[in-house]
């Protein structure tokens, strides 16, 4: 008789998406990148750990709806599974947030192992999905920390404005901190420029310092700063499905099959093809 084989442990790829500073388009892209690696094939989780909930409400999530949250995943009051909930499109899910997020930084700071909650409570769905992405909030609190303890990997939006490097001095001091005491594996993935706009000088010097400085952490694809990004998260749509055509949903997908290719990556999952024509067969099953 054969020997019981052991259950293949599978371990999905967890991106955090954060910044420090506000409005710099952290959820954008984590919507849109979510969108665009299940587009391409891949089974996709979105947390969304902002008591914002902008995440959420981009995929066109309503309230009523939720019945749990990253809140309740957070305090043990629900699995990760449990929580997840399905979205508009196909394998793409999202752990919710919820307002009590607002008073987890202060109900965490007395608990046991805070810093790896959300990294625990992750653990029990790893088979279930191929990439994780987290959408932090703006700001190096409790929950982001615990973003960091989770992934693997960072994910850092920049937007193109005279003060955009101010932060990253202090999140790259608190990547090495949660690198030395909590997640040796933590890497910043890269940076990526937002908002981006060729005919401002602002652009071009903050794209030039930042290039200078992070050298090819920085991606090569940018995005543009673009209207129907901007109008999608109304219609509870990501902007690669709201108008797949545009010079914004076109960038994510760009920025997709860059992150892809960095890790070497397949570009596409193991059943489905991998080119923008499945971004249009999901635009049509949403429509
Ligand atoms: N490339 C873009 N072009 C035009 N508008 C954009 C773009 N990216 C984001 N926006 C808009 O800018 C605003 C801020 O973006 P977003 O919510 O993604 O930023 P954020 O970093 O998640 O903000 P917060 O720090 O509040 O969570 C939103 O209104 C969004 O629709
Ligand atoms: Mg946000």
């Amino acid at each position: 008789m054969q020997a019981p084989q052991a259950p293949k442990i599978h371990s999905p790829k967890i991106f955090a998406i954060t910044n420090q500073k506000g409005g710099v388009g952290k959820t954008t892209t984590a919507v849109n990148l979510a969108t665009a690696f299940s587009a391409l094939g891949h089974r996709v989780l979105l947390v969304d750990i902002d008591p914002q909930g902008n995440a959420g409400t981009g995929l066109g999530l309503k309230r009523a709806n939720i019945k749990s949250s990253i809140y309740d995943v957070l305090f043990g009051r629900a699995t990760a599974n449990e929580a997840a909930m399905r979205t508009k499109l196909p394998r793409l899910n999202i752990i919710p947030s919820s307002v009590h997020l607002a008073g987890a930084d202060v109900e965490l700071s007395s608990v046991i192992g805070r810093e790896a909650r959300l990294k625990e409570a992750l653990e029990e769905c790893h088979n279930n999905y191929d990439y994780i992405f987290i959408d932090c909030p703006p700001s190096l609190n409790f929950l982001t920390i615990n973003a960091l303890v989770a992934a693997q990997a960072i994910i850092v939006p920049l937007q193109c404005e005279f003060y955009a490097l101010e932060g990253l001095s202090q999140l790259t001091k608190t990547v090495k901190l949660v690198k030395k005491h909590y997640n040796a594996a933590l890497d910043i993935h890269g940076i990526v420029l937002t908002m981006y706009d060729r005919r401002n000088r602002i652009t071009k010097l903050v794209d030039e310092d930042v290039r200078e400085y992070f050298k090819n952490k920085v991606y090569n694809t940018t995005i543009p700063r673009n209207v129907r990004l901007s109008e999608a998260p109304s219609y509870g749509l990501p902007g690669i499905v709201y108008d797949m055509k545009s010079a914004g949903a076109q960038a994510y997908i760009k920025l997709a099959r860059e992150i892809l290719s960095k890790d070497n990556k397949p570009l596409s999952g193991s059943s489905k093809p991998s080119n923008n024509d499945v971004t249009q067969k999901e635009q049509t099953e949403v429509a």
